[in-house]
């Protein structure tokens, strides 16, 4: 675990503290990187604080936890880098975020994989590096996934493509088996059914002419995976998870106690397909929009317990390869800096989720599925605990302004979206990173 850096005295004033194990009204004390004492009203130290920050009104939560965001370095720094993406999600609110490996070099090797990790352990969010499923995530040979396991990688994918062929997700399946916390993350979309298509196929994609991409893609692995989660023992985590028939099969599976997780990304239960009528590629990404009807199931899951986690896919592209025509763009949009306004406008203020059930989703349980809790994230918020925290203003409305993101790319699919909520410090290993809103570094 990275130690904690800051050695300065650090009270959060008057805000209401909500974490796994509930909420009460607290200040809290930080010393040295971590969390010397929680209750109300704390006497200024001997010595005084070095600083103050003010919580009122203001929820204080354990930093968020992002399984899921494309940060581009090496490779493509010019979209992105470790640097730019890390003040992004600490912006968000984010105190640690899982890069995922469809780098350039991918993330299949020891050097590139300490590279990352390296990098991030310097960085206003703590970045972990994922390894690959496979070399070169061809889907063909395994990655060195013990040696990649050895310097602290948990989340292993191919994100960006589908281990498609079966018997090598059996194969590190059993593999990963061996390796404690090690935990399979699945980018679902056969790739025969999703070939040539740019968009959700229905009844969007016929009227405007673009090739489409099934939700069965979609299904169809994560039937497969969890017949495999069953047959190896191993976990499977579902990135990015889309369709209404999604998040029935992982409702199923977890109801027959296969060790499966899911997440969905904030754009999959906000945007639709409806979306891609302008052929604007800032709406293009992979698993494409859906309908309102797969909205809605997702929300069911949210609600119940079958999706985890909310996670990004912050997936930054530069100006010039999102100006091309739809069918050529990359797919991807940005997430770090809406995922939690996005939640709180569109999950909590209707009611689909409560308050502490979307801190759930975005803080404590993505990090039980990285392992980040041996990291010091996620919580609780204790004596003794390293001061990774989030304070998050719920009532403020703001709008989104593309030009504004700290991302260096500027591609949102929610320029000029008014959102309630947004963070307004972020405190990694007891530094206050983020104060008021403004990065520090
Ligand atoms: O839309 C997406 N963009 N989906 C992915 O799986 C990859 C990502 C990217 O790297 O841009």
């Amino acid at each position: 675990m990275p130690e904690p850096s800051a050695s300065q005295t650090l009270i959060i004033r008057g805000g209401r503290v909500i974490d796994a194990t509930g909420e009460r009204a607290a200040d809290v004390m930080i010393a040295d990187g971590r969390i010397i004492e929680v209750g109300e009203r704390l006497a200024v130290p001997e010595g005084g604080a070095d600083c103050e920050l003010d919580a009122g009104g203001c929820i204080v939560a354990p930093g968020l936890v992002d399984l899921h965001v494309h940060l581009r370095e090496p490779g493509d720094e010019e979209a992105e880098t470790i640097e730019t993406g890390a003040r992004a999600a600490a912006l968000g609110g984010f105190t640690a975020v899982v890069a995922m490996p469809n780098t350039t070099p991918p993330l299949d090797d020891a050097a590139v994989v300490e590279s990352v990790f390296a990098r991030g352990a310097t960085s206003v969010c703590d970045v972990v590096s994922s390894g690959c499923i496979t070399k070169g995530r061809d889907g063909r040979e395994l990655a060195p996934m013990g040696e990649l396991h050895r310097l602290g990688v948990r989340i292993f994918t191919d994100d960006g493509v589908c281990v498609a062929e079966s018997g090598v997700m059996r194969r590190a399946l059993e593999y990963a088996r061996s390796l404690p916390g090690a935990v399979l993350a699945q980018h679902a979309e056969d790739p025969s059914l999703a070939a040539g298509g740019h968009m959700h196929e229905g009844a969007w994609s016929s009227r405007l002419g673009i090739p489409g991409r099934p939700g069965a893609a979609e299904s169809t692995i994560i039937a497969r995976d969890i017949v495999l989660a069953e047959l190896t023992g191993a976990p499977v985590h579902f990135l990015h998870v889309s369709t209404a028939s999604s998040v029935d099969l992982v409702r199923d599976a977890k109801a027959r106690g296969i060790a499966v997780t899911a997440e969905v990304a904030p754009h999959h239960f906000t945007l639709t397909d409806a979306c891609c009528a302008g052929f604007d590629p800032l709406f293009k990404v992979h698993p494409p929009l859906r309908t309102d009807a797969d909205i809605a199931a997702i929300k069911r899951g949210l609600a119940d317990g079958t999706i985890d986690a909310i996670a990004t896919d912050h997936a930054p592209h530069t100006p010039e390869a999102k100006e091309r025509t739809f069918e050529e763009a990359p797919p991807g949009m940005l997430g770090l800096e809406t995922a939690l306004a996005l939640t709180l406008s569109e999950l909590v203020e209707p009611g689909v989720v409560s308050l502490i059930e979307a801190l759930a989703l975005l803080s404590w349980r993505p990090a039980a599925i990285a392992g980040l809790g041996a990291r010091g994230h996620g919580g609780p918020i204790a004596a003794g605990a390293p001061a990774n925290l989030c304070v998050i203003d719920p009532g403020l409305a703001w709008e989104v302004d593309a030009g504004r993101l700290a991302s260096r790319s500027r591609n949102t699919a929610f320029a000029g979206r008014k959102l309630t909520g947004r963070v307004r410090h972020t405190v990694l290993r007891g530094e206050p990173v983020v104060i008021d809103g403004e990065a520090r570094r």
